[in-house]
């Protein structure tokens, strides 16, 4: 069975609560069920995991590269614009990725406009929402 790795980076456990006029008031357990369905649906496992520590997410994309994971769909949240460890690991790992914002970013404060790991990623969704998960996963299935 194929395998997609779900990352989710800090504060992105407060959705629902968290600014919902940016983010929306979907939760991440439901971001995470309706994808782990879709998956399933395909015949894709679904592995998730979100934490606020960088060293932990970069640990986990390094741990992706044994435990059969070949798409991963990550929101890096606020380490999209600072973290050269978490580029450099998805760049070490070489497994196709998608990254996801759930808010235009390019519409926001400068600061968001930078993205340090996007360039090595396949590709970028960005402010449609929850919905953007959605279309990183359909994006992932119709590559392979
Ligand atoms: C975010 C955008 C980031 O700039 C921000 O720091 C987040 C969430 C998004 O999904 O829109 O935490 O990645």
């Amino acid at each position: 069975m194929k395998k997609i790795l779900l990352i989710n980076g800090p504060n992105l456990q407060l959705l629902g609560v968290r600014e919902p006029s940016i983010y929306g008031n979907v939760t991440l357990p439901q971001i995470v069920e309706d994808l782990r369905n879709r998956a399933s649906a395909q015949g894709v496992e679904l592995a998730d995991f979100q934490s606020n520590s960088e060293g932990a997410i970069v640990d986990r994309i390094a741990a992706a590269l044994t435990d059969g994971t070949e798409g991963i769909i990550i929101n890096p949240a606020a380490y999209t614009h600072t973290s050269v460890a978490i580029r450099d690991a998805l760049a070490a790992v070489k497994i196709p990725a998608v990254e996801v914002h759930l808010s235009n970013v390019s519409s926001r404060e400068e600061f968001r406009n930078k993205s340090l790991t996007a360039p090595v990623c396949r590709g970028v969704i960005a402010g449609f929402g929850a919905q953007g998960y959605r279309l990183a996963l359909q994006a992932l299935l119709e590559k392979w």
